[in-house]
């Protein structure tokens, strides 16, 4: 593994003009074509003999091996002792698992039938609340999917701030919604006392059975259960699913319900047709894999410290968010599988914005700041919307001229005004946003977050890191002196008057 990182860490740093220059097929070689999504990586330092050095990364790190194990649910998560099983939720796993699978859809299914038969009465609302991997999937989707829905109104409710609540609920009938309380573990201190505050607006609202009108979705049914939800209002998923890997399990119930089953279903192929080309393809023509090569590039050899996401599509202005957890939330860790220190950079930071605003905003940094920072940039050829089509002409031609820009720079003999140019992008370009084509692309980067880690050496699928602050805002709840530095005892002085 050390001999393979090496020879990563010795590739040859050319410009992108030069590598543009000297490998004729370079376009054609990194441009990939998946599931009605183009990868461009053209646009990034990868040479021909990085993609052969990290080839060799990857077969010392026996990727092949543990991207089967995943498919055949092993433990890939051993600090956890589990499988991580997100792939089975759309039927790529091992056969028991995604029988499993499926019978949690088909009981979300079957709820979903109730409600939209009337079962709770006219519903025209959903009040989704979770936090994390329980909130951000599907508020991604609902807003990038369900804009003509036109079915629910669904809002997401995740920070425990009441305002986050009251803003939520404002416009919302008591009388005419459904709360989904989605926590894998059941025991998230803000999704329960948001739902305990949700229940009593309905119970002020002289809504009879407040309790009725949940539904779980759950890893941890017994907690739902006593929690006072009945256990036929329980959409469980498998403890295998990790939270920021569930927006296919019943986690996505906000979403199957606004956008409708079908729309669900096709999100899940997307996600399948997308974990087959992962499986699938070989290395240097698989997206998933080539991007990881690429974070690592970054991260590793040319020691950035993040990567920006930008949305060249109001429809996805969630994505990086998504993606921040996803990401970081996976590998921000510091040691290896078996607790050694990893000695190398692992997660990137992700961070991005919406194009074109971002432009107007951070691209300064980008163009002409002394951090190098690989963008990627994610755009949709077909538009979203019935204005005029000069708005989506812009919007695409701003995008590519960026990517453009970046990699040419212009020399000028004034400083102020030169840019210096050789500043990596990556393309990713939609046909259209539809549920197809986002499954496949949030299946992408789960896949690609899974490479990171295998060639890290990492677990990408425990996040113990989150605890400590949680156990100590605990411990202050408790009245408990865990005796906290002067700076926190003043800071709870002046906020609690203690
Ligand atoms: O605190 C982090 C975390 O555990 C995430 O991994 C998870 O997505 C989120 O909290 C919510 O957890 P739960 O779904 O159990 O409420």
């Amino acid at each position: 593994m050390t001999e393979a990182w090496t020879s990563v860490e010795q590739v040859e740093a050319k410009t992108l003009k030069a590598l543009f220059a000297a490998e004729d097929d370079r376009l054609q070689r990194l441009t990939l074509e998946e599931a009605g999504i183009r990868f461009d990586f053209s646009k990034t330092h990868l040479s021909a003999q990085a993609i052969a050095a990290f080839e060799r990364l990857a077969e010392a790190q026996d990727l092949a091996g543990a991207r089967d194990a995943l498919f055949a649910g092993a433990e890939v998560n051993p600090t956890e002792g589990r499988a991580a099983e997100h792939s089975a939720e759309r039927g790529q796993g091992a056969p028991e698992s995604v029988a499993r699978s499926s019978a949690f859809h088909a009981r979300m299914r079957a709820l979903i039938d109730a409600i939209e038969a009337e079962a709770f009465g006219p519903v025209r609302h959903i009040l989704h609340i979770g936090i994390g991997g329980s909130a951000l999937g599907p508020d991604f989707l609902i807003d990038a999917l369900g804009r003509d829905a036109g079915r629910y109104e669904a809002k997401i409710v995740s920070n425990v701030d009441g305002a986050a609540l009251e803003e939520a609920i404002a416009d919302f009938d008591p009388h005419a919604t459904i709360i989904a309380v989605a926590s894998k573990t059941f025991t998230t201190m803000e999704t329960l006392l948001n739902t305990r505050s949700a229940l009593a607006w309905m119970e002020q609202a002289g809504v009879s059975d407040p309790y009725g009108r949940v539904v779980a979705l759950t890893a941890a049914p017994d907690k739902a259960v006593e929690f006072g939800v009945d256990e036929t209002r329980i959409l469980p998923f498998s403890e295998t699913v990790g939270g920021r890997y569930s927006l296919w399990s019943s986690i996505g119930f906000p979403a199957a319900l606004a956008l409708g089953w079908e729309a669900f279903e096709q999100l899940l192929e997307g996600a399948a047709a997308m974990d087959r080309h992962f499986r699938l393809a070989p290395l240097h023509r698989n997206a998933p894999v080539i991007a990881a090569f690429h974070d690592r590039y970054y991260a590793n050899v040319r020691k950035s410290q993040t990567r920006a996401v930008f949305a060249y599509d109001e429809r996805l202005r969630l994505l990086p968010s998504y993606l921040q957890q996803l990401e970081m939330e996976s590998n921000g860790k510091s040691v290896t599988l078996d607790g050694a220190p990893v000695g190398r950079e692992t997660s990137l930071i992700t961070w991005g914005g919406v194009g074109t605003d971002a432009q107007h905003a951070v691209f300064q940094l980008l163009h002409q700041g002394t951090h190098l920072v690989p963008v990627e940039f994610v755009a949709a050829v077909e538009p979203g919307h019935a204005l005029d089509e000069e708005h989506h002409r812009q919007l695409l031609i701003n995008c590519f001229a960026q990517g453009a820009a970046l990699m040419a720079g212009k020399s000028s003999e004034d400083p102020h005004r030169n840019y210096a140019g050789d500043r990596p992008s990556t393309t990713i370009l939609l046909d259209r946003v539809d549920p197809f084509t986002i499954g496949a692309l949030l299946a992408f980067y789960e896949q690609r977050t899974f490479v990171n880690a295998v060639l890290l050496g990492i677990n990408p699928f425990d996040q113990f890191g989150v605890e400590l602050g949680k156990s100590m805002a605990k411990a202050i709840d408790n009245g408990e002196d865990l005796g906290f530095d002067p700076s926190t005892k003043a800071l709870m002085a002046r906020a609690f008057g203690e």
